[in-house]
């Protein structure tokens, strides 16, 4: 039996990477900061590898200018399989060779910063008409199954957009899209309004949207029409309060914990994790981190 559109497979996924990066200055000056290595993989790749494990078939990703570097990183580097080739280090090889062979992955431009609303529309022709994921640098999620895999299997279930929540301090709630939702299961909400980086004061909750998204393609539509909103720019938020009025839209507070690696303190902190959890590494960075606090 064909399966009905709205319970289509997620086979491609959005990753809207064309911000300037301004937290990361002087930095991401001439390297993009979806570059900045935790550990030793630049960010983009936890994202993609996530994207991976959750059974995502295409990658489109959104660049502007200076982001290159990002696309050569999936790319085949002939000249450095060759050599690591002819000077035996077939692990080296096989690492690099994992990177550029894991996904297929497109990229197309959003020529002006007109917002992430607008990043995502450049991805339009790509998109086609089928739901898709969307996956936003930034946010690291640490997690035994993949967030957006998280989101995959809600939407398999319900046919219904689902984007990710997490409860956030007071003193961070400006820097989200805040929900005002019922929960209707466990960690699932129905959304029924949602505002793009509130004033406390007028924040409807503590629960935020985290960058992990699943859309139906309609969504699309309604960013082709949308005015500007927040800071002048076309913001998905707007077009997903759209969704919550047709009562096609849920949150999943999602199991993992989540690392803001486009913030100082967050990439630092992913780093000292990641780190931690790394064998050849582990035990001679505890020691360093307990020597440098004990100072
Ligand atoms: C974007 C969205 C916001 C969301 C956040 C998640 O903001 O506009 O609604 O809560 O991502 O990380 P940005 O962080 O790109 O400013």
């Amino acid at each position: 039996m064909k399966k009905s559109r709205s319970r289509a497979k997620i086979r491609k996924a959005v990753i809207p990477a064309a911000g300037l990066g301004t937290r990361f200055l002087p930095f991401s000056k001439a390297v993009p900061k979806e570059m900045l290595p935790i550990v030793d993989k630049p960010s983009i790749q936890y994202i993609v590898e996530e994207a991976v494990a959750s059974g995502i078939e295409e990658v489109i990703l959104v660049t502007s200018r200076g982001k290159s570097t990002v696309e050569d990183h999936f790319d085949i580097s002939y000249e450095l399989e060759d050599t690591l080739a002819k000077r035996g280090k077939t692990e080296l090889l096989k690492t690099v060779q994992k990177v550029s062979r894991m996904i297929r992955l497109i990229s197309v431009r959003q020529k002006e910063p007109l917002g992430l609303g607008h990043a995502v529309l450049c991805a339009r022709e790509a998109l086609g008409d089928e739901p898709f994921a969307v996956i936003l640098p930034d946010d690291l999620i640490d997690s035994t199954v993949p967030g957006i895999k998280q989101l995959i299997k809600e939407y398999s279930q319900s046919g219904k957009a689902v984007v990710a929540l997490e409860d956030v301090p007071d003193s961070r709630v400006h820097l989200y899209g805040i929900v005002k939702a019922v929960e209707v299961k466990k960690r699932l909400y129905r959304i029924k309004h949602v505002v793009e980086k509130p004033k406390l004061k007028d924040a409807p909750s503590n629960l935020a949207i985290i960058g992990r998204y699943v859309l139906p393609p309609e969504i699309l539509e309604i960013l082709a029409r949308l005015k500007p909103g927040k800071g002048g720019e076309i913001q998905l938020t707007d077009a997903l309060q759209k969704l919550a009025d047709r009562k096609i839209l849920y949150g999943y507070k999602f199991r993992g914990i989540r690392y803001d690696s486009g913030d100082k303190l967050g990439f630092l902190q992913a780093n000292v994790v990641y780190g931690l959890k790394r064998p050849d590494l582990r035990e001679r960075f505890r020691e360093i981190l307990e020597k440098e606090l004990s100072k």
